[in-house]
């Protein structure tokens, strides 16, 4: 249990703290009537949950108003966004002025090339200011945004274009990646090439971060920056419901295709709101420093949606932690005085190992708050980041929530929640989280089980994409009467979660989610490939990582390793790539055909033993067959 006490002042005292938890739960109606006022509203919701409608479901605004033009009173001159380039030198500083400015110019290029409300646009960019102010562009004339993720590979771009009917993409040239350049253009040419027919795709605007050229198609592809020129300043904002969606979000499932979760205006920027301001302790003057890229959850809820909704500051770094040299994110921290600083337990183990003295040669006196989130964090970990970064001084919060949740769910609150490393301590005021056995009974006290919630949260996503039904069967049928989390926690005496991990087939690596289907998908369309299965094993830097089991043809080429991990590099991305690839001559399968995945993981990690009771497999000799291959020297 942490017990340095900490040296700052926190908004919440715990006595605050359970009068807002207590009031959430005794009088829901009312605790969220009440949160709702942290937006300004066209129309005034009057109710602030209806199981049939949703949350604040008759009330009417914009989210670029609220994350802009009513802060511009008070804040017109406060920096809203900094951005620090890769080049140490180079900083460009957005007030909220200005960038309420470049938001509404921005907005105006968007309605010229015909872009109207509900309509999808599609933003494919590295991080640079356009990334967030396209989002807030998109909001102002009530489209949809759909970032893509920079590392998915064209294969993948292409399928959320054509799923999500997107009509416009705003990318750049290339990315900046120490003294690499990233093709962004041409990755989204070659996903628009791919299927010609289906995405609905007219326009594409394209950032220019440096000077390299790029083959420009005419009357599809335009230059950004003269049309930004030329744009008026300002854009009259589109009143939108509270339910229409706000953007689509691609995340992968125990289903082969990532799924479009569509989250809402009204209710998701509540939770944005609310979460920011418990969780990180905002306070006046705050610069926020979220290193996780747009194109994930936590880069659109707290890189963007959560702090300017409030008023702060956010930092935004273009470059990696380690270029040029291993203390760069140290010296960001030191150079703007970030006091809030969210990252990944990935970021941290790779950064611990670059040893103490790095960390220590930079002034992190400004931090107040450490958050991480993402996937589990070790008790070593969790201690390196708190006495390391956080000099021992800082609140730590370990945030655990999930692209559906909209915002952080269960987590420490500054001031108020006792730490114990590695926990994620407490569901927020108003969460319910139940854990159950498998047949879906509630287990009591200091038990471990299936993570679900109970009710209906602001933040909860609307659905899926062009598929309400996948969304009920994935999240809402399996538990009837709750909603089914992927996740596995235990509970202690003290009433603190802690997070196991998934309970699905979703692989969890450096804090990304991929779908053992997804892989085995993309391995299915190798045809020298029978059949195949992917398992996550532990992974010391990536919390997780990917073996894959291949079973060939009886005519398979010498290269199948080869082309098996081609195989997934193109149809999901880099970050999908393999530790290992087993060729194999069948797979360890049930009677009725099933692979079972607790034996490949077992004997992927290099057991021998222990298997259990074999009989239930098709052939159990299977087992020793896979052994003897894994263990055999490469
Ligand atoms: O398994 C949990 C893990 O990440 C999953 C959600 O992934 P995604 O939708 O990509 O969102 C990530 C950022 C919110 C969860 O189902 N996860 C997230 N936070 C934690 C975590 N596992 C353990 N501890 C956490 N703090």
């Amino acid at each position: 249990m942490s017990s340095s006490p900490h040296p700052h002042t926190f908004r919440l005292s715990p006595v605050a703290y359970e009068a807002l938890t207590d009031h959430a739960a005794a009088e829901p109606e009312l605790y969220w009537e009440g949160e709702s006022r942290r937006l300004n509203w066209n129309a005034e919701p009057s109710q602030a949950y209806c199981e049939k409608q949703g949350w604040f479901a008759d009330g009417a605004l914009n989210a670029s108003v609220n994350c802009l033009d009513r802060h511009l009173a008070t804040r017109a001159d406060q920096a809203a966004l900094i951005w620090q380039a890769e080049d140490a030198d180079r900083v460009l500083t957005f007030t909220y002025q200005t960038l309420h400015e470049q938001v509404c110019r921005l907005a105006n290029v968007l309605r010229s090339q015909g872009v109207q409300a509900g309509d999808r646009v599609a933003i494919h960019l590295p991080s640079v200011p356009e990334g967030l102010i396209a989002m807030l562009a998109c909001t102002r004339i009530g489209a949809i945004h759909v970032v893509l993720f920079g590392g998915f590979s064209a294969e993948a771009i292409a399928d959320r274009l054509v799923d999500s009917g997107a009509v416009l993409v705003i990318t750049a040239n290339v990315g900046r990646r120490g003294a690499k350049r990233i093709a962004f253009k041409t990755a989204l040419d070659a996903a628009l090439d791919l299927h010609p027919e289906a995405h609905t795709v007219r326009h594409v605007l394209v950032v220019s971060v440096t000077d390299d050229d790029v083959s420009m198609q005419a009357d599809r592809d335009i230059w950004l920056s003269p049309l930004l020129k030329d744009a008026a300043p300002d854009c009259a904002p589109q009143d939108m419901p509270s339910s229409a969606p706000l953007f689509l979000l691609y995340t992968s499932g125990s289903t082969g295709k990532p799924k479009g979760i569509v989250h809402g205006t009204g209710g998701y920027l509540v939770w944005a709101s609310y979460t920011h301001e418990l969780v990180f302790d905002h306070q006046e003057g705050d610069i926020f420093w979220c290193t996780a890229d747009i194109g994930w959850i936590t880069g659109h809820t707290y890189g963007v949606y959560g702090p300017l909704l409030n008023g702060g500051t956010v930092l935004l770094f273009e470059g990696m932690p380690s270029h040029p040299g291993p203390g760069r994110w140290w010296n960001v921290i030191q150079d703007h005085k970030v006091t809030t600083f969210y990252t990944s337990p990935t970021a941290i183990r790779a950064l611990m190992r670059e040893g103490n003295d790095v960390v220590q040669r930079y002034d992190l006196s400004s931090l107040r708050v450490l958050g991480t989130v993402g996937e589990p964090i070790s008790h070593e970990a969790w201690s390196w980041f708190n006495d390391h970064v956080g000099g021992g001084r800082c609140a730590f919060v370990d945030t655990w929530w999930q692209t559906e949740s909209g915002g952080i769910m269960i987590s420490p609150v500054p001031g108020a929640v006792r730490e114990k490393p590695a926990s994620a301590t407490l569901p927020l005021p108003g969460v319910h989280p139940v854990l159950l056995d498998e047949r879906g009974t509630p287990k009591g006290g200091a038990t471990e089980g299936v993570l679900c919630l109970k009710g209906s949260w602001p933040g909860r996503a609307l659905t899926i994409w062009n598929d309400a039904a996948l969304f009920e069967r994935t999240y809402l049928q399996p538990y009837p009467g709750y909603y089914f989390t992927g996740d596995g926690a235990r509970r202690d005496e003290d009433g603190y979660y802690w997070i196991t991990g998934r309970v699905d087939d979703v692989i969890n690596v450096s804090g990304h989610r991929i779908g053992s289907a997804e892989i085995e998908d993309a391995l299915a369309t190798e045809l020298a490939i029978a059949e195949s299965a992917a398992i996550g094993i532990p992974h010391d830097l990536k919390g997780q990582g990917i073996v894959v089991y291949v079973v060939p043809r009886d005519d398979a080429p010498d290269d199948l390793h080869l082309r098996a991990a081609k195989a997934i590099t193109s149809k999901v991305g880099r970050y999908a790539a393999p530790e290992h690839i087993h060729v194999v001559p069948d797979l360890p399968k049930t009677r009725s055909g099933k692979s079972v995945r607790r034996l490949l993981r077992k004997i992927a990690c290099g057991e021998t033993e222990g298997f259990g009771d074999l009989s239930t497999l098709a052939d159990p000799e299977i087992v020793a067959t896979l052994i003897s291959i894994i263990q055999a020297p490469k």
